[in-house]
């Protein structure tokens, strides 16, 4: 993000400043293609056994913590099911049972628009997932290397004091859909820091790992390494959930791009540029 000096006043258009540096901004759109073929691809590769257990084996589906599967119901039709927890939902046309590209209901955990490659080709979507999943690894280390040994860490990333005495502010700010223009636009606002250093130095890093820990060549490397997160199952239920957590935070994230000026963010994390909006909340308040 900027400081003032980037400051740059163009007649009729108003004030811009430079906000994202060109590193930030490649590896975010590459991150961004990263993230959606292996979500995309990671759900086909779920598809092939749709389940999650705890430990170092699967069990059977009664002892499964998350399934999606498909029966027969009591007029012969084809139902879907997802059970978590012990919990089951009916989630036919969207989970277990969905319709394929000819509209033809067909019993696959998830749906065939929602996975890549759509119709079953796991030998092809493992092929997907292991190349993004390494361009994804490299990507966030030439990410890394800017953001920690570069100043855009402590500049723009980490919390200050004022920044956690006004946590509360800005959770309440984040309800009300009110977001700072302005000077309060020059740099992101608390709960962002927050958002932003739980995915990078948390969420992507344990995914990754646990993601590490479903490769039999890694496992063999380091033999016993995979027990540290309770097993090949457990990892794989943590891989789970960890790109659960990712897509949650995805959705908040594009919904407050959208929601504080999609045009303005857009073109500030396409070319770096962002426009500062005239008003100041924070002196209204
Ligand atoms: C189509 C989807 C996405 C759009 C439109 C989008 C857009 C943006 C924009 C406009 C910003 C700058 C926010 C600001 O300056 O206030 C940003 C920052 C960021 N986005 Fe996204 N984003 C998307 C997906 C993602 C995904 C999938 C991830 C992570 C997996 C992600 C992680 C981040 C992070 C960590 C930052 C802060 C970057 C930094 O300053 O170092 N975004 N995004």
């Amino acid at each position: 993000m900027a400081d003032s000096k980037a400051l740059l006043r163009l007649p009729g258009r108003g004030e811009f400043i430079d906000r994202h540096s060109l590193i930030v901004r490649v590896t975010h759109w590459i991150n961004v293609l990263c993230v959606t073929v292996l979500l995309m691809s990671g759900l086909h590769i779920f598809n092939a056994w749709p389940r999650l257990h705890w430990g170092q084996v699967s069990g059977s589906s009664a002892d499964a913590l998350f399934e999606i599967g498909s029966r027969r119901d009591a007029d012969g039709r084809l139902a879907g099911f997802t059970r978590i927890f012990g919990h089951e939902f009916v989630t036919t046309g969207v989970l277990g049972v969905s319709a394929d590209a000819r509209g033809v209901m067909q019993g696959r955990a998830f749906p065939e628009w929602a996975t890549l490659p759509g119709p079953y080709w796991l030998p092809m979507a493992r092929e997907w997932h292991f190349f993004f999943a390494w361009l994804f690894v490299l990507n966030g280390l030439v990410y890394l290397l800017h953001t920690v040994c570069g100043h855009h860490l402590r500049r723009d990333l980490l919390p200050d004091r004022s920044d956690l005495a006004g946590l509360g502010r800005s959770f309440v700010d984040h309800l009300r859909l009110r977001h700072p223009t302005g000077t309060g636009a020059l740099r992101y606002n608390p709960l962002q820091k927050l958002a932003y250093l739980v995915v990078i130095f948390m969420l992507l890093p344990l995914m990754t790992l646990a993601g590490w820990a479903l490769s039999p060549w890694l496992d063999a490397v380091l033999p016993g390494w995979v027990n540290l997160l309770g097993g090949r199952q457990a990892a794989r239920t943590l891989h789970f959930a960890m790109a659960c957590l990712l897509c949650a935070f995805v959705l908040v994230h594009v919904f407050e791009v959208l929601a504080s000026g999609v045009w303005n963010q857009l073109r500030s994390m396409l070319t770096g540029r962002y426009r500062l909006p005239g008003d100041d909340h924070d002196r209204r308040a």
